[in-house]
This record gives structure tokens, sequence and C-alpha cells, in this order.
């Protein structure tokens, strides 16, 4: 039997694979599902800071901020008078999941700014949850807005929730960051206990006969990985927080990966909505398989075994990469191509 035993955020998980945020997680049968199915943990469903600020009546104080996004966004909200979308809805919601399984409950923030809201992290931590998982998802559309005062907002919103509550707290990150090394090691001074790489970029798209922008979601492919593969190999060993894995995770190979690039944890959604949750098992089953039959006792002797300080060759994650991926390409056979 191979070790999957690990420690995520401080908790200890009986694997590696965690329910990722998803209103899969709105049901309690499904909550049931995901642990029998072998999920670790589970991230439930986020609650947005436009909606936690509308409903504790602190819209006014927020949007005298003058945040245009702020107000634009209120016209996207959940429907608050689904229950399940309250504040106390919510709390509700965690409690049950807490009294139907024993694997930890996270819950999840979902916001930009700092403001009355983040207290509802206190509310998550009094309900139960094991650590709070928090999404920061904001966008630069004014040209007087900087790289800094974006990281600067985002270091501000952090230290404000780690220090609101005692759970751990793990960050969802853009992959859009200059440079990510640096931010993930100020994010740890500001608390936090681990990175979440990457928060999916959700780009509208456009129909052309009605003329208007609409929101798209497509599940995720396993090719979006890559990127993520990419960070946390550059990442693992030069932070001391943990870094989970999210966005194209699908098969037992996309997590060996993620964990030997030096991941803790996957978070998975997409596969779990398009092959259903007892996918978690047949993961973890083949995972099992590849490891036995190459004689592995535990999942963590992978750990990190192709993370940029362990690989010999370090061009492989640099510029190095880029020119050798280039110049690897022939022309003839671009010309034989076509
Ligand atoms: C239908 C759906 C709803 C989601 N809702 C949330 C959410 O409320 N909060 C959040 O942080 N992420 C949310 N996500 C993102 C997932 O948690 C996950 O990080 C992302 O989809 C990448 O993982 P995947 O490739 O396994 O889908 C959602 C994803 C899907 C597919």
């Amino acid at each position: 039997m191979i070790d999957f035993s690990t420690q995520y955020l401080g908790l200890k998980l009986n694997g590696p694979v965690v329910v990722s945020s998803t209103p899969l997680s709105e049901s309690i049968d499904n909550v049931r599902r995901m642990e029998d199915s072998g999920a670790s943990a589970i991230v439930l469903h986020s609650l947005f800071e436009e909606q936690l600020a509308l409903e504790s009546r602190t819209l006014d104080d927020d949007l005298s901020r003058g945040t245009e996004s702020f107000a634009e966004s209120l016209g996207y909200l959940p429907d608050l008078k689904d229950y399940r979308m309250t504040q106390e809805g919510y709390l509700e919601h965690l409690r049950q999941c807490k009294e139907a399984v024993r694997i930890p409950i996270m819950g999840s923030l979902n916001g930009a700014t700092t403001g009355g809201w983040v207290r509802f992290a206190k509310d998550m931590e009094q309900a139960g949850a094991d650590a709070i998982e928090l999404n920061t998802y904001a966008l630069a559309t004014d040209k007087r807005q900087t790289s800094a005062d974006l990281e600067g907002q985002l270091l501000e919103l952090v230290t404000a929730v780690t220090s609101a509550v005692k759970v751990p707290v793990a960050v969802k990150l853009s992959q859009w960051f200059t440079s990510l090394p640096h931010l993930v090691s100020q994010l740890e001074e500001a608390g936090a206990r681990g990175v979440v790489l990457f928060n999916r970029f959700y780009q509208p798209d456009f129909d052309i006969e009605t003329l208007e922008v609409r929101p798209t979601l497509h599940f995720s492919k396993p090719s979006e990985l890559l990127p993520r593969l990419h960070w946390a190999a550059i990442l693992y060993g030069h932070v001391n927080l943990d870094i989970a894995i999210t966005g194209g995770v699908h098969s037992a190979e996309d997590v060996l990966k993620s964990i030997m690039a030096g991941g803790g944890v996957v978070l998975m959604a997409s596969a779990l909505h398009i092959h259903g949750i007892d996918h978690i098992r047949k993961v973890l089953d083949d995972m099992h398989y590849w490891l036995e039959k190459r004689e592995y006792t535990s999942l963590w002797e992978t750990r990190g075994c192709l993370s940029r300080r362990s690989v010999p060759d370090t061009s492989a994650f640099d510029r190095g990469n880029y020119i050798k991926t280039l110049s690897s390409y022939s022309l003839r056979q671009t010309v034989g191509a076509f």
C-alpha cells in the first residue's frame, strides 16, 4: 500500500486530491460522495466581496471608495434570495458539511479589496472551517493603476484576512504577476500558509450578431496545467508556504506531474463536472498502480523531483528553454507540412 498521506496548510490530509471550489459541494450528498471517493479535503463554493458588502448593508461605504468595478459587478451577483448564497445560509451549509464528513472543509472568500466584508472569514472559522481559501481576482482596467498598486492591494487584503482568523489561509492567485517568487514570499510574510496556482482567467466572449459581450465558462483542459507546473517548479524550495495546483488537473498523470513539480496537493473541479465525483477514486487508483509498478512506497518520494532546484539543467525553466524550444523547430518540418 503506497502512503498518500500529506500535510497542507498544517492540516493532516489522507491524500493529494482536494475538491476545488465548485457548486458541486453545495449538496451534502455530493460532499459525502467526495469523501467516499477519496477526496482529502473540500473547498466550498465562494462568497463574493460584493455579495457580503451588499448583505451587510455596508454597500454605501464600499461604493464611496469609488471602485467602479465594484458597482459594475453587482449586476452579476448570485441570487441573494437563494438561501445558500446568503451569509447565514453559507455558514449553515458549512456546519452541515462538517457534521457530514471527517475530512477538512475550507471556506472560500472571493474578493479584491479590503473592507468590512473580510470579517466573514472569522464567521467561517467559528462555523468550523478548517481553513480559508482567499480567491483574489482583480483586473487592472485603469491606466493609472500600477502593478505595484495591485500587489500592495493584494497584500493588504491578505493581511486583513490572516489577522482576522487563527485557521490557516491559502491565497488563490492569478498567473499574471510579473515577479511571482517575490510576490509569494511577500504573501508568506503577510501570514498566508499556502498559495493556489492559479485562478483561471475567465475571458468574456463576443456575440457578433447581438454585439454583446457575454460571460463564458468552459471546463478546463489538461494543457492548462503547464504554466502551473512551471511556476510550482520555480517556487518549490524557494518559499516556505505550501503550493497547491488547480487548473487542468484531470488524470493520475496530471496529479503526479503536479507533485513532481513541487505541489503539495491538487484542487480539482472541471474533471469532476465532466466525469462525475467518483473520478477521484479512479485517479487515486491509477496513481497507486503507477507508483507501485515503479516500487515507490510513498507518493512523497516523487515530490519536487522535477522542480527547478532538482533538475540538472535549470535552463529548462528559464530563458534557455525558450531559445531551445524555438530553435528546435526546424523550418524543413514546417515546409514539409504545407
Ligand atoms: C462551475 C465552476 C464554478 C466555480 N466556482 C468557483 C468559485 O466559486 N470560487 C473559486 O475560487 N473558484 C471557482 N471555480 C474554479 C475552480 O475552483 C478551479 O480552481 C478551476 O476551475 C481550475 O480547476 P479545474 O481545471 O479542475 O477546473 C469554479 C469552477 C467551475 C468549473
